[in-house]
């Protein structure tokens, strides 16, 4: 296993590139599954949850050419529509696969995901919905076995705001007989990134009022070509880095419109920023105030950098309050970051947190992606060395994220450590 180093107090100069999404790439890459055409997707990040997508299409017999950022794709035909639960359980985002199966083969078998460090992550509003379009979904020793003989549009609204859910319900039903309706989908730039791919692929999907899609079955779908959007999350993650620890950053083709929650709420901080062509540059804020922050559904304040902006709040002025509304168990972060001297306190989904003045460097551990991003921007301010160890958490979702850090002078190393 692996470990950072990081030598804390070093002020951060320069300008960082942000990586394609991962949380487009993944369902991109799955709706490839669709169609026996060629599939091109660009600016792909090289993540670990890129790789173990390419592991399970390739399992279900994807043709694969990775040169660079540029991946080829090709799914002639499909050799099991099984996903097993050895790959499923290392990434979650594998569910992805069941929409486009059931599409393709009319049948898919698919293991649960299973929880993970921040939640249960159940999956039965992709259940509820696929049944709603007919396909008969059993759960059999820790799979879903979906048979989509019948499968046919439907109306369908999901009770709460899933993003996989809403891009696995979506997959499901472009090739469906007839015409299907899903309200309360999921509204991220993401989910959007993807319509965008299945309509290059000859699907019918149109928007209908602020959270409500209506799609017309087709009876086949074409390859694509397709450039994935940059990584939001990535670059909230850079903005934040840069405030606390920056002289001054510039991030290189952040898309302000994607992330205009996180930009209000920096700027409430007193995070002085510039939207200029090319990106979004961030200054170093010494008196970064401290403000009440609560997670929801995009467009609100994303929960994939509630723990980023905790790191921040833990050396603001003042004391704050962070609601995690979106998942359970989204503050595995808090006992690591208490080893570094924060001042939190947790009540159910609220994390109070009085500021300090210094972080102290700690050996700490990751827990999950979020969590372990978060770690490393407490130890670029904490005062002395830290070691953020299990950082195979960050690798997924990120990409070559010390070495960006290097290029804006962190003094940042990545060390072997026994398992
Ligand atoms: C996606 O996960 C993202 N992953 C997550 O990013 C992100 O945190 C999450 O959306 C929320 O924005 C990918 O896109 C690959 P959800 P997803 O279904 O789809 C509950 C990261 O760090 N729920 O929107 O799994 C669920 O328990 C990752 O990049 C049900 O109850 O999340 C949660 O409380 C982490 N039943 C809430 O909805 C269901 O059937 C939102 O979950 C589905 C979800």
């Amino acid at each position: 296993m692996e470990a950072l180093v990081i030598e804390g107090g070093v002020r951060l100069k320069g300008e960082v590139l942000v990586s394609g999404a991962k949380n487009a790439v993944l369902p991109i890459m799955a709706a490839c599954l669709l169609t026996d055409g060629e599939c091109v997707i660009r600016n792909v990040p090289d993540l670990r949850d890129v790789r173990t997508m390419l592991k399970l299409l390739d399992a279900l017999g994807v043709d694969i050419d990775w040169r660079g950022r540029e991946l080829r794709l090709r799914a002639k035909r499909i050799k099991e529509p099984v996903a097993p639960y050895d790959l499923v359980k290392t990434m979650r985002a594998s569910v992805l696969v069941l929409g486009p199966l059931v599409a393709r083969e009319r049948f898919a078998k698919v293991s649960l995901p299973g929880g993970c460090a921040i939640g249960e992550r159940p999956i039965d509003l992709h259940i509820k919905g696929l049944r709603q379009l007919g396909v008969e979904v059993d759960l059999e020793k820790g799979y879903v076995i979906a048979d989509a003989k019948r499968l046919e549009g439907s109306i369908f609204a999901f009770d709460k705001v899933t993003v996989t859910g809403t891009e696995n319900l979506i997959m499901a039903s472009v090739m469906a007989k007839g015409e299907t309706i899903l309200e309360n989908v999921a509204q991220e730039p993401e989910v959007w990134d993807l319509v965008e791919v299945l309509k290059k692929m000859g699907a019918k999907i149109e928007k209908l009022d602020v959270n409500a899609v209506r799609i017309e079955g087709v009876e086949r779908l074409s390859g694509f070509e397709h450039e994935v959007m940059p990584d939001r999350i990535e670059a909230a993650t850079f903005l934040i880095a840069g405030a606390m620890a920056g002289e001054e950053v510039l991030v290189r083709n952040a898309i302000k419109e994607h992330m205009v929650a996180v930009l209000t709420k920096l700027s409430e901080c007193g995070v002085r920023m510039e939207f200029l062509p090319e990106g979004i540059k961030v200054y170093g804020c010494d008196r970064i105030k401290a403000v009440d922050m609560e997670t929801f559904p995009y467009p609100g304040f994303p929960t994939d950098v509630q723990a980023q902006y905790m790191a921040m709040m833990c050396i603001a002025k003042g004391t704050s309050v962070i609601t995690e509304n979106i998942f359970e168990r989204r503050f595995m972060h808090v006992a690591e970051l208490r080893r570094m001297g924060a001042d939190i306190t947790v009540e159910g989904k609220r994390a109070v947190v009085r500021g300090v003045k210094k972080l102290k460097g700690a050996p700490v551990m990751a827990s999950d992606l979020r969590a372990s991003s978060s770690l490393v921007l407490a130890a670029l301010v904490a005062e002395g060395n830290s070691k953020v160890s299990r950082i195979y958490h960050l690798d997924r979702g990120y990409e070559k994220f010390d070495e960006k850090l290097r290029k804006l002078g962190a003094r940042i190393w990545r060390v072997k450590e026994d398992a």
